[in-house]
């Protein structure tokens, strides 16, 4: 395995390897790797000739007054679970490497970015069409994985892609999951030991939420229930809690056949999001 940390060494190992007639598989992430990140890894693994993952905490995604600084970051850590994996590259630009120029050029995500994550974090989603656009230009990937954990990222990030022609597809990954059910995340680690017992609070309450709803048919009721269930088994705050359908992110109506469930919750200091996707019959589905 080979760290990177230039744009221009990156670029003469994919021209290499175009050349050499391979595949190319990319897996971005901001590092603090966890088997959620494994998992994307291992699934580009077994499609691709050359598995690319970049680290890179991306400053354009985050708010000013957001957790950039304090993202937890250890390449070293990083590298030693990647490699057993079957990555080949790891891409670690710097961030003068990867915005060394702003010609004010903005790439802005479009309407399913203005609910859910998009709604408390303003310019997040124009971030990471940012930084996923350049990283897949520069890596010339084949196929890009990513997780379902960012549910509302993977509709945004295939939208740009069919309606900018991107030449490559796009992969995903169901949510991996401690075995309480909270679902795996670097910010998992900010979270004490308190705020790490109410955290599976979050999935259950997806789950009663899904019930309900399939029972019921009622989407204020299913809400309802879900959020009463955070307010009493934690001490958080609910950001948003949302059914909608998807990919398309609307209000759910007679005719919607997937349903997207959603929601993030402050544990503590700590923003947690997590999410449900189903169809009509209760059938889980991953994106
Ligand atoms: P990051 O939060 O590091 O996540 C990298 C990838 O791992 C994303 O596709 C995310 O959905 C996936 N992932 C994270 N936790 C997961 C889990 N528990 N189960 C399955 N997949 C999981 O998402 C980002 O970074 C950034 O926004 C990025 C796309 C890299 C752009 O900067």
């Amino acid at each position: 395995m080979e760290v990177i940390k230039t744009i221009a060494l990156l670029k003469k190992r994919v021209k290499k390897a175009k050349l050499d007639g391979k595949t190319i598989g990319l897996v971005p992430t901001m590092g603090y790797l966890h088997e959620g990140h494994l998992t994307l890894a291992n699934e580009a693994r077994q499609e691709n000739d050359i598995v690319i993952m970049s680290i890179f905490v991306n400053p354009t995604q985050f708010g000013p007054n957001e957790d950039f600084e304090s993202y937890p970051r250890d390449l070293e850590r990083d590298c030693k679970l990647a490699e057993p994996v079957g990555v080949d590259i790891i891409f670690a630009p710097s961030v003068e490497e990867m915005y060394p120029t702003d010609g004010g050029i903005a790439i802005r995500a479009g309407r399913q970015s203005e609910i859910l994550c998009g709604a408390s974090r303003p310019g997040h989603f124009d971030g990471v069409l940012q930084v996923v656009a350049k990283l897949f230009h520069l890596s010339e990937a084949d196929r890009a994985y990513f997780g379902q954990k960012d549910a509302q990222q993977v509709a945004i990030i295939q939208t740009m892609v069919r309606d900018y022609n991107f030449p490559l597809q796009i992969r995903t990954i169901p949510i991996v999951r401690e075995k309480d059910g909270l679902a795996k995340s670097s910010r998992n680690v900010y979270l004490t030991e308190q705020d790490r017992k109410e955290a599976p609070a979050i999935y259950e309450s997806l789950n009663i939420a899904k019930e309900e709803y399939l029972l019921s048919r009622n989407v204020d009721k299913a809400i309802e229930l879900a959020a009463k269930h955070i307010n009493e088994k934690t001490n958080g705050r609910i950001d948003y809690l949302q059914l909608l359908s998807y990919p398309d992110l609307k209000s759910v109506t007679d005719e919607t056949t997937h349903f997207l469930l959603a929601t993030a919750v402050y544990i503590g200091k700590t923003r947690l999001i997590d999410n449900m996707i189903f169809l009509n019959k209760g059938v889980i589905q991953h994106v």
